[in-house]
């Protein structure tokens, strides 16, 4: 997590500095600092704890701090608590070279124990410190800025964004990476690097994508990369089609606010890319029907709402298209020894940078499976590694909560289950042709939806002070419960559970006191009574119930006071329309709250760490 920044051209460097770091607070936000080398060519650095706006405060939006050269840092910690101290950047004792760093440095208590022996004093207690300090080592041993860099490659295990600036070079910011991300721009007289695409997009929107263990000199107007030979490499500038409004807020209180209203666009986009003339086509994902016939098996892996995507997806390719799915948290998949037998690997992620999917798919690499990405940020790490990949057309997510996201890869991962199907002969023309015409009509379903986020306010002003706050369905309604649960834990901070309602029974209904509210979704037809009788039985005990049910569902005329309809649609896309009011709910019950609903605590949007 954390996202670093770095900037060498004739402006001023540090508003840049920090204007880039605004668009990068959602990797992390519990404290941020930068480094300028100064006129009289020497590095400060300012660093405070909290949000950016305490240190855009302190230095007037950088107004206050002189120097065309830059690195900054805003900061999820991992290796020391939140504190000035431990904020980046890091510098040596005589302060010639500053870092910053993003990723995790695992063996870093071994190399501080090496750099203590040779008399090294260490002030944080993160691990950034320890990498600035050997960059300083073999800088000083070498003298060559670049064999340093190489050196510290060479002897650091985990994984780096690291950008330094050397008061021997003023005009030049170093860098290297492996396995968190980093992307540098080049625009006229300058040069610019981030950990992601937003932080640059006001300056170019021409990157390149670092691979791991290059290195990159940044300077005025120009970026050289290197091997960790130090031998020059040449590398291919990729244009990015996303534009800086996408990543504002655009008048709406709140990226999420604005991120759940943007769903129907996406559902549109990320469909218009796997259809052509009515057929689903995934000739740009690299998928030919070919590879399709020959799926026998799936496996999908994911963290949080990614994986809850996959639990969708499971029920709805099993279904539709009769193929054995799997579908596995990635952070164990990687680390269970699972068996495996010729499974295509699919990878759902919206970063595409998240340190577990990404290991995930490393294993199934390994052990010779095909993987396929369903990712949203071009160019990224799991992109770049898997077989196939399909991009997610949700823009840029800036809400930590991701909302859009979930939404664009719900789509593609029906685009995949229809398409499946038809190629396996598990559904004839007809049913193949309404099923896409259904997709296609989602976007404006979902337009409906958003006009009546005014129940769902009011109810959740009704109830802003529950303390516990169940969600129950069967199917593809518990599939969508899991991810009503956890957007109401991330962003109001009140403790909630989802069950298959089946599991009621065993264990859970014995927390049901007077009051507890208990959401049911009611979009399965077949499965509908069940769920009702278990959403009844948890009334008799005091809950207060509240129902989301597709227009066509009947619901008795006594004991469910609050509904919530959302429009009919095929019953495997129904997640894709109940998840709106789940997520308006969360939203909501978080402003009431007052919490901050963007950026809520602890949390960071890109998991590059494990
Ligand atoms: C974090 C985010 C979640 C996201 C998960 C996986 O926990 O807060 O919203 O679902 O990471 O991220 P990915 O980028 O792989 O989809």
């Amino acid at each position: 997590m954390c996202g670093i920044v770095g900037y060498i051209g004739n402006e001023q460097a540090a508003p840049i500095l920090l204007d880039g770091l605004k668009k990068l607070e959602y990797r992390g936000y519990d404290s941020a600092g930068i480094a300028l080398l100064n006129a009289s060519g020497d590095i400060d650095i300012v660093k405070a704890k909290g949000r950016l706006s305490v240190l855009c405060e302190m230095t007037d939006d950088g107004k206050t701090m002189n120097g065309t050269c830059g690195i900054g840092h805003t900061r999820w910690a991992t290796h020391g608590e939140p504190s000035e101290n431990n904020a980046h950047p890091h510098c040596n004792d005589e302060k010639t070279i500053a870092a910053v760093h993003n990723g995790i440095i695992e063996n870093y208590a071994e190399l501080k124990e090496k750099l203590i022996k040779r008399g090294y004093k260490f002030y944080s207690q993160t691990d950034t410190e320890v990498a600035t300090k050997l960059v300083d080592y073999y800088y000083k041993k070498y003298g060559d800025p670049l064999r340093a860099i190489s050196e510290f490659a060479l002897r650091v295990r985990g994984s780096y964004a690291l950008a330094v600036v050397n008061k021997d070079f003023p005009d030049t910011v170093f860098a290297i990476r492996k396995d968190s991300p980093m992307i540098i721009g080049v625009t006229g007289g300058a040069a610019i690097l981030a950990s992601d695409v937003p932080a640059i997009l006001n300056y170019t929107k021409n990157v390149y994508y670092v691979d791991n263990l290059q290195i990159a000199r940044l300077e005025k107007g120009a970026v050289t990369f290197y091997n960790l030979d130090r031998e020059e490499v040449q590398k291919e500038l990729v244009a990015i089609t996303w534009n800086a409004e996408a990543a504002e807020k655009g008048g709406y209180e709140h990226f999420m606010l604005k991120e759940i209203h943007e769903q129907p666009k996406v559902v549109k986009d990320t469909l218009n890319y796997l259809c052509r003339d009515g057929r689903l086509d995934f000739s740009e994902v690299g998928l030919t029907d070919k590879d399709f016939k020959r799926i026998n098996g799936i496996v999908i892996v994911g963290c949080g709402s990614a994986y809850h995507v996959g639990v969708v997806m499971q029920y709805v390719i099993e279904d539709l298209a009769r193929v054995p799915v799997r579908v596995e948290l990635a952070s164990e998949f990687r680390y269970r020894n699972p068996v495996l037998n010729g499974e295509l690997v699919v990878a759902i992620s919206q970063s595409g940078e998240t340190a577990d999917t990404l290991a995930a798919i490393r294993a199934a690499k390994e052990s010779g499976l095909k993987t396929l990405a369903i990712v949203n940020v071009v160019g990224s790490s799991i992109a770049r590694e898997a077989d196939f990949v399909l991009y997610t057309k949700a823009g840029p997510e800036i809400s930590v909560a991701t909302t859009k996201a979930y939404s664009a890869q719900l789509v593609a991962g029906y685009a995949f289950a229809v398409k499946l199907a038809k190629i396996r002969g598990k559904i004839d023309n007809n049913y193949y042709d309404k099923l896409v015409t259904e997709l296609i009509a989602l976007s404006e379903k979902l337009d409906c939806l958003m006009e009546r986020k005014e129940e769902i306010q009011k109810f959740a002003a009704k109830t802003m002070d529950k303390q516990d706050v169940f969600f129950i369905g069967r199917g593809a309604d518990y599939a969508v419960s899991v991810e009503g649960s956890l957007k109401l834990k991330e962003i109001s901070y009140i403790h909630s559970e989802a069950y298959a309602a089946g599991e009621l029974k065993h264990g859970t209904i014995s927390l049901i006191e007077d009051g507890t509210l208990v959401f049911g979704v009611l979009t399965q037809k077949n499965l509908v009574e069940k769920t009702l009788s278990n959403l009844i039985e948890t009334a008799s005990r005091g809950a207060l119930i509240a129902v989301i049910a597709s227009d066509g569902v009947k619901l008795p005329v006594k004991g469910i006071d609050n509904v919530f309809r959302i429009p009919d649609v095929d019953e495997h896309f129904t997640p894709s329309l109940a998840v709106i009011p789940l997520q308006f709910f969360a939203y909501y019950l978080s402003v009431l709250r007052g919490n901050d609903v963007d950026k809520p605590r602890n949390l960071a949007k890109s998991v590059t760490v494990e």
